[in-house]
């Protein structure tokens, strides 16, 4: 349970504390869930103290922090998987990038599988995240991060 959206940023803040590169995480949840939300928490986690802004238009916003480097893309307005490809996103997710995606449905077929999807729902009193494993590493950081917010 996600109180507030402070709480949300504090979520993703954790989750940056577990980060072992290169990560690609699916964020799921209807318009004003708190994607970006979590998002601008994770890379406060991990150290970006500039402005993070939604990619709803420029569908990808590129961060270097230290040794990482933070892909946060937005595909709500993607019409075809096709376009991933005019992003070069796939050439750019390298060893020690960590890729977070807002709307990957139409995304996913050309993407590989994410090795975390995190599903936010609206609720009375705040937002519900809801976290998935799809690979072992994923698994692994994931258990990290219930270890952390215990
Ligand atoms: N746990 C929370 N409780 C209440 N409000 C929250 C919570 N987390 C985030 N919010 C608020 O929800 C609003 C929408 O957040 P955000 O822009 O992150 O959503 P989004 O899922 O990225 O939306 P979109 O699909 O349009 O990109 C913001 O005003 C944010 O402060
Ligand atoms: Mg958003």
């Amino acid at each position: 349970m996600l109180a507030d959206a402070q709480a949300t940023e504090t979520f993703g803040a954790s989750l940056a504390a577990c980060l072992e590169t290169p990560l690609l995480v699916f964020l799921r949840g209807e318009l004003g869930a708190g994607k970006t939300t979590l998002c601008r928490g994770f890379l406060r986690g991990l150290g970006y103290d500039g402005l993070v802004r939604s990619p709803t238009y420029t569908l990808c916003e590129t961060y270097r922090v230290g040794p990482v480097q933070c892909l946060h893309c937005d595909f709500y307005r993607l019409s075809h998987a096709e376009e991933i490809d005019y992003l070069g996103l796939r050439e750019q997710f390298t060893a020690d990038c960590v890729l977070l995606v807002e709307w990957p449905e139409i995304a996913a077929p050309v993407l590989p599988a994410p090795d975390i999807e995190l599903t936010l729902r609206i609720v009375a009193g705040g937002r519900v995240v809801e976290t998935r494993a799809g690979t072992g590493h994923g698994g692994g950081i994931l258990a990290a991060l219930h270890r952390e917010l215990m």
